[in-house]
């Protein structure tokens, strides 16, 4: 935005430069002479976590060559043919399998919707019909049925050049946006329920549903929960007791609760803010902390709220989980800031031992932090309107990872250490709506870009996706960041000692370090089986099978080209001789980022979402070379229709013999 920047670049350049460079200013207390120390506890690793021998000798290598033909490394539910790396205009999966495109971008969501016009587009239609930029994807099961369920989807953000006709290109700031325009991509954000139905191996979207619902960012009215619920900083014009927010941005994962709800994340929030700077305001440090304004949408040229001269509380309003029940339509969505505000990327739910609801979410930024909060309740079998109370209340930490391979949840509570007033922590509420700023008073570990935090509901391990840093220096690698210039990131194990994720008693190890293990630079660590095709590069989503495999979805953005292949779903083993081995089963078109994979409880089905098809990187496609526009686009996937534009989908995956994914 021209106008509204605070730094005169325009938004791609802006959300490249924001995640360059990160926005925590402190050391952290890990230095890189410890690294040394992590092939030290090898042996209470494979104690603590069950690690086989084989993950031994991959931890203690530091870079394995691949070998092709390694088949005979099977792992359970990693049995189908690999595809290539490769980029092209279309998707592909392995062969055996279908991919068929379940919805997309403007296809009708909310009972009367009209069809999708791209020429005739409007707020209005909007709002009834699928969003942009699917991201994450979940599955609540209809009567417990693996072919009839509710489907929650994200809408985490617009890519304007390739949604209106004479947009112009990624380079330009998009400032001439009309607000009618302003007004379709608030109402493209949010999220969508859609009822979804497999009849005779086919799935479909039930038409006219009853559950069809849109929540978009300019129309959605949201309540407060928890600590931070009608606190002073909450507090605006529109809403003078900080309790009903309009809307929610930039949602990019999320996660469902054992309770049938559906929590989405509120992502990159501060991009959306505009105004004309911080020097000097009561807000500087904490505006600075989280990168508001971030100016990346213009918003604010129409609407207040969203320019931080005006409404310098908005922003606190923005960065919270948000829960909701997908089963009721007219039920109002809830922000959680028990959870705490930042760049929440999802959220993953387990219960424990003792019946407390454990949620597992990462900060996306480089040198952010993880996070665990644990509910002060307990959960009630079949009791959900108690059980929707879980996450109001309850503890937040953030993770501590040591040299020893033990963790450390380091609890942020106001009045502990240096969580207090004289430290500018008033209040639990102030802890929470700045928990980036208390994390970094209690010390927590900075790692390479957190997203998805999944959890393996079988066997209680967790896995955190860490997507990639290259601003961390030499002289800043850790433990459990151990790469400088980490351009194709890693992903770390976690679980507890005893079982108990309530506990304060977790051992890690690092899974893989992804990117080209026969390029000795990059320092990748995969298992010697994965092939040429198996390795990847930059983590965000997954999902875990009934085997126990970690299904790895990727997103390079504009750098796809240091992998030399398009983003896609990789199934990675975890367990016995397969762990740390990586198969690639599904690869996006070109432009596109790989999101939401999702199984059905059967396994049979896997739901995957298709983000912004020709966008990242078109200039560096061979076969394109220029950046993509409305009327010019890289691929008009997936229509592939004279004037359709490329549309963001949700692509179903099943097996063509019935099976089980992967079996
Ligand atoms: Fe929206 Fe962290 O990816
Ligand atoms: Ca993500
Ligand atoms: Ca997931
Ligand atoms: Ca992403």
């Amino acid at each position: 935005m021209q106008e509204s920047s605070v730094t005169g670049m325009t938004r791609a350049e802006a959300r490249e430069a924001a995640e360059d460079i990160g926005s925590n200013p402190t050391n952290g207390s890990s230095i890189g002479d410890i690294i040394s120390a992590r092939f030290g506890r090898r042996g209470f690793l494979k104690g603590a976590l069950g690690v086989s021998a084989a993950t031994a000798l991959l931890g203690g290598t530091a870079l394995v060559a691949p070998r092709a033909a390694q088949a005979a490394v099977m792992a359970p539910h990693m049995g189908f043919a690999e595809i290539s790396h490769g980029v092209d205009e279309t998707h592909h999966v392995a062969k055996g399998y279908s991919a068929d495109i379940l919805v997309r971008w403007g296809d009708p969501v909310v009972k009367g919707a009209p069809g999708f016009d791209p020429m005739a587009q409007s707020a209005k239609a909007q709002a009834l019909q699928f969003g942009y930029n699917n991201d994450f994807v979940g599955y609540l099961p209809l009567e417990g049925s693996a072919e009839h369920g509710l489907l929650c989807v994200n809408h985490e953000y617009t890519s304007e050049e390739v949604m209106f006709p004479g947009a112009g290109s990624q380079d330009d700031d998009f400032s001439s946006l009309t607000i009618d325009q302003v007004d379709i991509e608030m109402a493209a954000h949010g999220a969508s329920v859609i009822e979804i139905k497999k009849e005779a191996g086919k799935w479909t979207v039930v038409p006219d549903s009853q559950y069809g619902r849109r929540i978009t960012t300019g129309a959605t009215y949201m309540t407060v929960t928890g600590p931070a619920a009608g606190h002073e900083l909450l507090k605006t014009a529109a809403d003078p007791n900080g309790t009903l927010v309009l809307g929610t941005v930039n949602n990019c994962a999320g996660g469902m609760t054992p309770w049938g709800t559906y929590i989405t994340a509120e992502e990159n929030f501060n991009g959306y803010f505009m105004g004309s700077g911080v020097d000097g305001h009561p807000y500087a440090k904490t505006y600075k902390r989280y990168g508001i304004p971030g100016g990346w949408y213009g918003w604010g040229r129409f609407y207040d709220r969203f320019n931080v001269n005006e409404t310098p509380n908005e922003p606190h309003r923005f960065g919270w989980l948000v829960e909701i029940d997908p089963m009721d339509p007219k039920s109002t969505p809830r922000k959680l800031t028990a959870l705490g505000r930042f760049k929440h990327e999802g959220a993953s739910v387990i219960i424990s031992k003792d019946g407390h609801a454990v949620v597992y979410s990462g900060d996306d930024e480089r040198f952010d932090y993880i996070y665990r909060f644990v509910s002060a309740g307990t959960y009630t079998e079949g009791d959900k309107a108690a059980n929707m109370k879980l996450l109001e209340e309850g503890t937040l930490s953030v993770a501590r990872f040591d040299a020893d391979g033990s963790l450390e949840w380091l609890p942020l509570v106001q009045g502990q250490g240096k969580l207090t007033a004289e430290h500018g922590f008033p209040d639990q509420a102030t802890v929470l709506i700045y928990a980036r700023l208390a994390g970094d008073a209690v010390g927590a570990t900075r790692m390479d870009r957190p997203e998805e935090v999944e959890v393996d509901l079988k066997t209680g391990k967790v896995y955190a996706n860490l997507t990639n840093n290259t601003k961390r220096k030499a002289d800043q690698v850790d433990p459990a960041n151990p790469r400088a210039d980490n351009a194709f990131g890693h992903i770390i194990e976690f679980m507890p000692k005893d079982g108990d994720h309530a506990g304060n008693s977790f051992a890690w190890d690092i899974l893989v370090a992804c990117g080209d293990p026969s390029v000795a630079e990059v320092g990748a660590r995969w298992n010697p089986a994965t092939s040429t095709n198996g390795w990847f590069a930059c983590p965000d989503n997954s999902a875990v099978d009934a085997a126990g495999n970690l299904w790895v979805a990727t997103d390079q953005g504009e750098s796809w080209k240091k992998s030399g292949t398009a983003d896609g779903i990789w199934a990675l083993g975890t367990e016995g001789e397969a762990r740390g081995m990586g198969k690639m089963f599904f690869r996006v078109p070109i432009g596109a980022e790989m999101c939401g994979p999702c199984f059905t409880p059967d396994g049979k089905t896997l739901f995957v979402a298709v983000q912004h098809p020709a966008v990242d990187g078109a200039r560096d496609w061979d076969r394109f070379g220029r950046d993509s526009t409305f009327e010019d686009p890289a691929t008009r996937w997936p229509d592939f229709k004279d004037g359709m534009p490329p549309r963001p989908s949700i692509v179903v995956i099943t097996k063509d013999d019935g099976g089980v994914i992967g079996s």
